[in-house]
This record gives structure tokens, C-alpha cells and sequence, in this order.
């Protein structure tokens, strides 16, 4: 641009700017509003030059813009006194206390007071804002301000989520007939869903979910064409989805998961060919599955149809879905083998099937190895009683190479472990556990570069724990590697599920085999390993000082071996050892005291003849010259735990474990 023309726009600028003296009211009452001023320059002579501030011509205060700036402390009723203001945004802050009830007086356009920490209740609040209202996140208890679409009708925006507002949604909202956003999800609301509210079309989303709403999803809800998202999720809902749900062609977020709803998806479902996610799990839907066509949802990308009682075959009609990212079928009752179309399914990153009654395991990996983002694969329970795919199979594998999570457990798959899982290089976690797999662990599994899970829990593998397994890489010192959060998918589980699913502790299970031999000392050297379970087989010799090395370990089961000498004192450096048993062994001398010992209970060392110490309330140095009754009667301080109790609290510890492990989704 010519020097000229900047000069003449720098004075256009200038000219339109608005003058420097602001109100000296509005001046005066913003800055006894807020609790503190954030870091204006006060000498300024204009106020609507400060941070976050905008005037109109005649100088008075129209907008105050103050989000994330750090404000804690409560609003004075000194704000009421700006009388111009149109545009209050105070988002992210730390501010609390009540709202004032003069902000009754102001008259609003937008007032965004979302994520602070402001609480009482907004009963009384009347015209405040006229288009669009945050108030997120926040503590605010009672019930929804009723009178607000009275006073404001033209209300297209109102956000009342993440607070603690009890009662129902007020029959006066009918009156906002411009709404177009409704969210008060993460409350106490309940009574039925607002079908009052479904005559006004112009919605586009209602958002509810995490409530106690109950009762059914009225039918009417079809009237609303142009709504796009439907959330109703973690509510009470029972009855069916209606089938003229199928009207909202718009609807591009469907979620309805965790209710208690009932009857079939209704095929008709499908005609909502934006919808990209559609979540019903954890309800009680059923029907055959292979009876309704996907193939119309071109833009679905996550579908959990999750812990229902679907039944019939998977569709081959999924794979026309060509954007599906995630598909998630686990606990329902289907039957036969998987379509080998869904080898075309390119975008696949995420397949849950576990807890199933498919069949060919073989043929479902060689379809499945196509899909080449996949990512997560769960298929636990979901077979049964099959040979394990191995290389004859899978020869010249090529797929897979993105996967990070495979699960193919209590399948009672028999055969060994196959090699093709070597050329898994992204493999994080592998569980493999609850089947018939017999042979050796194979050596190769210490140079998987990415795995930090491995659960080889009851098998019948045999022969050694390979000591290769001391130099897996990502539990010694690659700590990124255990980042899961990239698989994020979050909008498939809970937050629990999310959290048991995604924030595996690195660990090495290989309880309940038949494993023999001595504990390789190179195990020490695995110090990311949070788990290392070797209980319940023939391993022998004495445990190795070195795993005191394993500094991140908070779970050792050594139980039910054939361990002999002494358990090493180096083990009370294990500082974060919450549970550890060598229960069931051939141990002997002092259990070693300090650390971490001081808290495990004595049936972490029953049934080990030659062990002692207070804590199995058996003197060391008496422990050959005196009977039990002896001992008792010498009046030994530590003798405080009886026998019996121990052996309860063991006999208990061990029962919950065993009903945590079958319970445990995978
Ligand atoms: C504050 O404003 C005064 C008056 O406009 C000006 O002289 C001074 O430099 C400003 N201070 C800062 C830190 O900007
Ligand atoms: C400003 O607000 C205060 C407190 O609400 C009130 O007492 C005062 O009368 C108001 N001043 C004006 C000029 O409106
Ligand atoms: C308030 O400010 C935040 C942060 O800039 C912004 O994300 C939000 O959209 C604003 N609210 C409104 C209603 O404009
Ligand atoms: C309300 O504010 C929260 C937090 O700032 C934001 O995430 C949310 O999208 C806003 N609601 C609407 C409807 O814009
Ligand atoms: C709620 O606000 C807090 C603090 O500002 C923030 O850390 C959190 O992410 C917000 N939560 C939601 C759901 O917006
Ligand atoms: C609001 O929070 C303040 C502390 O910030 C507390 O003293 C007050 O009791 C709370 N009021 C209500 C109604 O919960
Ligand atoms: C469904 O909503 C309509 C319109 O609000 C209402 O008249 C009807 O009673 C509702 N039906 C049920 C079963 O709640
Ligand atoms: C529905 O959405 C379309 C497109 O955004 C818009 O033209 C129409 O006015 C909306 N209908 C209503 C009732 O708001
Ligand atoms: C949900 O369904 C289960 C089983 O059908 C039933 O026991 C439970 O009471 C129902 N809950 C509600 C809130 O309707
Ligand atoms: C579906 O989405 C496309 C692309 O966003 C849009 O053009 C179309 O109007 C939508 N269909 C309906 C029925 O809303
Ligand atoms: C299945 O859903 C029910 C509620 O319908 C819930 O109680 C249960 O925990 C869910 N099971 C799984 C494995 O998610
Ligand atoms: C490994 O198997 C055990 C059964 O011993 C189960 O409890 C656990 O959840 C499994 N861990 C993983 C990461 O799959």
C-alpha cells in the first residue's frame, strides 16, 4: 500500500475511535463491581480503553469482556449501576459468592458467567440476559429460574450445566420461542424429559444428560427437524426409543446411553443419515441387529451399541459406514462369524466385540488385519474354544502394524503363543489371559519395543519366566510409551471405564501357569513395572535381592510357589508397595522389617513353615525350641494377630481378587 493510503486509514481510524474520557459513573462503578481490577492502568484517563472494556460513542460502558484473567472474590450490586452494559463475560474466574440481585436491573444481551464458582440460587433471576445466558459450571443450587423466558422470550442460548439445580425443567420455557440451545446436563433435575419444550423448532441441541429424568422419551421430540444434537445419556429413561425419532434428519449426536430403554433400535433409525454419533449402550435394548441397515449412516463415526441384549449376526451392512472410527458391540448376544467386508472399514481405529458369542477367531483376525488404523482391539470373551491363530494362519503378516491394544482373553484359546505378535511394533498391552495356551513364553516378547501390560494370567504356558523379559523397553525407560491418550475415543466409556481402560498400570502377569525355574534377576532392571504377578505356579530358588529395583512397583504376588531362603530386606526400599504375597512357599528366617513391610497383613506370609517375625506373631530366635502354645504363653508382645483371623483376612483378600478379575472389563 502507498505510503499516502496508510496515512489516510491511520486517519479514518483515528477519527471513528471513540474519544478518550469515558463515563466518569461507569468508570466509578466498574471499578467497585469487581473485587479487584485486573491490572488496568487506573492513571489512563479512559476506562473504555482498558483491558477488556468496550464504550459506545456516547462513552458509556457496553461490554466487559474479563474471561481467564484470575478474578476471585464476589460481584458487588455496583454493577447494576452499568446501565449500558450489554455484554458481561466473566468465564473461567475464580469469582463466588451469590450474583446480586440488582443484576436483575441489567439488561443484558449476553452474560457469560460459566466455570466460576459462584453458588445460591438463581430462582429470582428475571431479565438479566435477553439472548444468550452461560451460567456452566458453577455451584448454583435450587431450582431453574422460571421467569426468565417470560421476561426475555427472545432467549436463543441457555447453558445451566455443571451446577447442582434440583427441581424440573419450569413449563415457562416454552415461552423462549427462539431457543436454540438448551443445556442443563450435570444436575439434579428430574421428573419427565421437557416435552413442553418440543414444540419449539427452533432447537438445535438439548443437552440433559447426568441427571435423575425419568419416564419415557415422548414422541412429539420428532417435531424438532432441526435439532442436531440429543443428549439424554445417564438419566433414568425408560420405554423405547420412538421410531419417529427417525424425523430429526438433521440429528448428527445421538446419545441415549446408560437409561433404562427398552425394545428394539428401531430401523428406522438409519434414515438420520447425518448422525456421526449414535451411543445406546448400557440400556436394555434387544432384537436382531442383522435386521437393521446401517448402510445409509455414511457419516457415522462412533457407534456403541455396548451392553445391551442385541442378538443375530453382525451386519455386513456396517460396512458400508465407511467413516466409522469406533464401533463398540461388547456385551450383547451375538452370534456367527464376522463379515469379511469389514476389511473395507478403513477408518477403523477402535473394535470392541468381548463378551459375545462369535465363532472363528482365525478368520476374524485375517478380515481385521485390513483395517489398518486399528488401534484397540477387544475381543476377551468373545470366542470359545478355538485354536489360537498362529502363523500358519496369519503367514506374510502384514496388518496390524498401528495396533496398540489387543485383548483376547478367557476365549480358552489353545496353541501357543504365536510368533506373528512379534511384528507388532506399536503393541502396548497384549492380554492374553483366561485361556488354554500351553508351551514356553516365548523369549522374543523381551524385545517388544512398545509393550509395558502383559497378562498371561491362567494358562498352562510351562518352562521358564525368559529372563529377555528384564530388558523390555517401555519398562525401563520409555515413560511416553504408556501414554494411551491418543486412543482417547473418551465418548465410548465412562469416565471409569476411560480411567481402568486407559491408565493401565504397566505390569506382568503370569499368575496361574505352570511356570518353573528360578525368578531371572533381570526382572530387577524393569523399574517402570507398577504389577508383577508370578503367583500360583512352580517357580523355585530364592527371590532375587535385585527386584528391589523395581522402584514403581506397587503390586507383588510371589503366592503359591516353591520359593525357598530368605525374603531379601532389600525389599523394604519398594516404597510404593501397597500388596505383596509370598503366601504358599518354602521361605524361612525373619521377615525383614521396616518400609513398606511394616503394613501388609500376616497373611501376605502364611503357609511358609520356616518364615518369622511379629507380624506371624512367631519369634525368630524361639522358633525352633518352642511350640505354638509356647510361644503363646511367653506373653510375646506381637502376638496380637490371632491365627485365625489371618488366615480369614488371607481367605478374603483372595476372593475379592478373584471376583475383581472376573468382574474386570476388557
Ligand atoms: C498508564 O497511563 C498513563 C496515562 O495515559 C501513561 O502515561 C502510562 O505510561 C501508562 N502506564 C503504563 C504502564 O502503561
Ligand atoms: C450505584 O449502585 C449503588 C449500590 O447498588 C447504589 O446505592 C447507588 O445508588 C447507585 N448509583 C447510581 C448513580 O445509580
Ligand atoms: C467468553 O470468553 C471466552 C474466552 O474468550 C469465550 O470462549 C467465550 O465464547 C466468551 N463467551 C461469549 C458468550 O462470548
Ligand atoms: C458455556 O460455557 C462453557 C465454559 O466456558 C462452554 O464450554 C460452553 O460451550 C458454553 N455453552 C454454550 C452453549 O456456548
Ligand atoms: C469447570 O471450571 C474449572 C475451573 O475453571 C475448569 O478447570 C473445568 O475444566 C471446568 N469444567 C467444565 C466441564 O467446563
Ligand atoms: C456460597 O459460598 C460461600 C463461600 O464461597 C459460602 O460461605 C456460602 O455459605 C455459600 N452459600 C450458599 C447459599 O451455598
Ligand atoms: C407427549 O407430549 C405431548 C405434548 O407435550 C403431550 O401432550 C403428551 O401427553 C405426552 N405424552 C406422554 C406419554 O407423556
Ligand atoms: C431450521 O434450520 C434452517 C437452516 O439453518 C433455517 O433456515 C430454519 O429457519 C430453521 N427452522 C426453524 C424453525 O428455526
Ligand atoms: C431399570 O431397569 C432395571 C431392570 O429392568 C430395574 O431393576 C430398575 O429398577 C430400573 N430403574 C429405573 C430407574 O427404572
Ligand atoms: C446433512 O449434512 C449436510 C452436510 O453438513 C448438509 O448439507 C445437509 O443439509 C444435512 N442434512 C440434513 C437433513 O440436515
Ligand atoms: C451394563 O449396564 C448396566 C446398567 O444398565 C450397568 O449396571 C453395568 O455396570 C453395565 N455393565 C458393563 C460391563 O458395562
Ligand atoms: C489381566 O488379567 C487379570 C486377570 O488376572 C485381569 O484382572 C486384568 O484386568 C487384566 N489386565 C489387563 C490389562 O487386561
Amino acid at each position: 500500500m502507498p505510503m499516502g493510503w496508510r496515512l489516510f486509514f491511520l486517519f479514518l481510524f483515528e477519527a471513528v475511535a471513540p474519544s478518550l474520557e469515558c463515563n466518569q459513573l461507569d468508570r466509578d462503578s466498574l471499578l467497585r463491581s469487581l473485587p479487584s481490577p485486573p491490572g488496568w492502568n487506573l492513571s489512563s484517563p479512559s476506562c473504555c480503553l482498558w483491558d477488556g472494556v468496550a464504550c459506545n460513542p456516547d462513552n458509556r460502558i457496553t461490554r466487559l469482556s474479563l474471561p481467564g484473567r484470575g478474578l476471585s472474590g464476589s460481584l458487588t450490586p455496583f454493577l447494576a449501576n452499568l446501565t449500558f452494559l450489554s455484554h458481561l463475560n466473566l468465564s473461567s474466574n475464580r469469582l463466588s459468592g451469590p450474583l446480586p440481585s440488582l443484576i436483575n436491573n441489567l439488561h443484558l444481551h449476553t452474560l457469560d458467567l460459566s466455570s466460576n464458582r459462584f453458588n445460591g440460587s438463581l430462582a429470582g433471576l428475571a431479565s438479566t440476559a435477553t439472548t444468550s445466558m452461560n451460567v456452566s459450571n458453577n455451584s448454583f443450587t435450587g431450582p431453574l429460574p422460571s421467569s426468565i423466558c417470560t421476561t426475555s422470550p427472545l432467549l436463543t442460548i441457555l447453558d445451566f450445566s455443571f451446577n447442582q439445580f434440583s427441581g424440573v425443567v419450569p413449563q415457562q420455557y416454552q415461552r423462549c420461542s427462539h431457543l436454540q440451545v438448551f443445556r442443563a446436563g450435570f444436575n439434579s433435575l428430574s421428573g419427565h424429559l421437557p416435552h413442553h419444550l418440543y414444540t419449539l423448532t427452533t432447537l438445535k441441541e438439548i443437552s440433559l444428560p447426568n441427571n435423575a429424568f425419568s419416564g419415557p422419551i415422548n414422541a412429539t421430540i420428532s417435531l424438532l427437524t432441526n435439532l442436531t444434537v440429543l443428549e439424554l445419556h445417564d438419566n433414568q429413561l425408560t420405554g423405547p426409543i420412538p421410531p419417529l425419532i427417525s424425523s430429526l434428519s438433521s440429528l448428527q449426536q445421538l446419545q441415549l446411553h446408560t437409561n433404562n430403554l427398552t425394545g428394539p433400535l428401531p430401523p428406522s433409525l438409519t434414515h438420520c443419515s447425518n448422525l456421526t454419533t449414535l451411543l445406546l449402550r448400557n440400556n436394555h435394548l434387544h432384537g436382531d441387529i442383522s435386521l437393521v441397515d446401517f448402510s445409509k449412516l455414511q457419516n457415522l463415526q462412533a457407534l456403541d451399541l455396548g451392553n445391551n441384549t442385541f442378538s443375530g449376526q453382525i451386519p455386513s451392512t456396517f460396512c458400508l459406514c465407511r467413516s466409522l472410527t469406533a464401533l463398540r458391540l461388547a456385551y450383547n448376544r451375538l452370534v456367527g462369524e464376522l463379515p469379511p467386508c469389514m476389511a473395507s472399514l478403513k477408518n477403523l481405529a477402535h473394535l470392541s466385540l468381548s463378551d459375545n458369542s462369535l465363532s472363528g477367531v482365525v478368520g476374524a483376525l485375517k478380515i481385521l488385519r485390513h483395517c489398518d488404523k486399528l488401534q484397540v482391539l477387544f475381543l476377551s470373551r468373545c470366542f470359545n474354544d478355538e485354536p489360537m491363530p498362529d502363523d500358519d494362519d496369519l503367514v506374510h503378516l502384514q496388518g496390524f502394524q498401528n495396533l496398540q491394544i489387543l485383548t483376547l482373553g478367557g476365549c480358552s484359546l489353545k496353541g501357543q503363543i504365536p510368533w506373528w505378535i512379534s511384528k507388532l511394533r506399536k503393541l502396548k498391552v497384549l492380554n492374553l489371559s483366561y485361556n488354554q495356551i500351553s508351551g514356553p513364553i516365548p523369549t522374543w516378547l523381551g524385545d517388544m519395543p512398545s509393550l509395558f501390560v502383559l497378562n498371561l494370567t491362567k494358562n498352562t504356558l510351562s518352562g521358564g519366566l525368559p529372563r529377555e523379559l528384564g530388558r523390555l523397553p517401555a519398562l525401563i525407560t520409555d515413560n511416553s510409551s504408556s501414554d494411551l491418550s491418543s486412543l482417547a475415543l473418551p465418548f465410548l466409556f465412562d469416565s471409569q471405564q476411560y480411567n481402568r481402560l486407559f491408565n493401565l498400570p504397566r505390569g506382568l502377569k503370569v499368575g496361574y501357569n505352570s511356570l518353573s525355574g528360578e525368578i531371572p534377576a533381570e526382572i530387577g532392571q524393569l523399574k517402570l513395572l507398577h504389577l508383577l504377578d508370578l503367583n500360583n505356579n512352580h517357580f523355585n530358588g530364592s527371590i532375587p535381592a535385585q527386584l528391589s529395583g523395581l522402584v514403581n512397583l506397587e503390586r507383588l504376588d510371589m503366592s503359591e510357589n516353591r520359593l525357598t531362603g530368605e525374603i531379601p530386606q532389600s525389599l523394604t526400599k519398594l516404597h510404593f508397595l501397597s500388596y505383596f504375597s509370598v503366601a504358599g512357599n518354602d521361605l524361612e528366617g525373619e521377615i525383614p522389617r521396616g518400609g513398606q513391610f511394616e503394613t501388609f497383613p500376616s497373611a501376605s506370609f502364611q503357609r511358609n513353615r520356616g518364615l518369622c517375625g511379629y507380624i506371624l506373631g512367631r519369634n525368630c530366635s524361639s522358633l525352633v525350641t518352642m511350640s505354638r502354645q509356647e510361644e503363646y504363653d511367653s506373653g510375646n508382645q506381637w502376638y496380637g494377630v490371632p491365627f485365625g483371623m489371618g488366615y480369614f483376612v488371607g481367605f478374603f483378600a483372595v476372593s475379592i481378587s478373584l471376583l475383581f478379575q472376573c468382574k474386570r472389563p476388557l
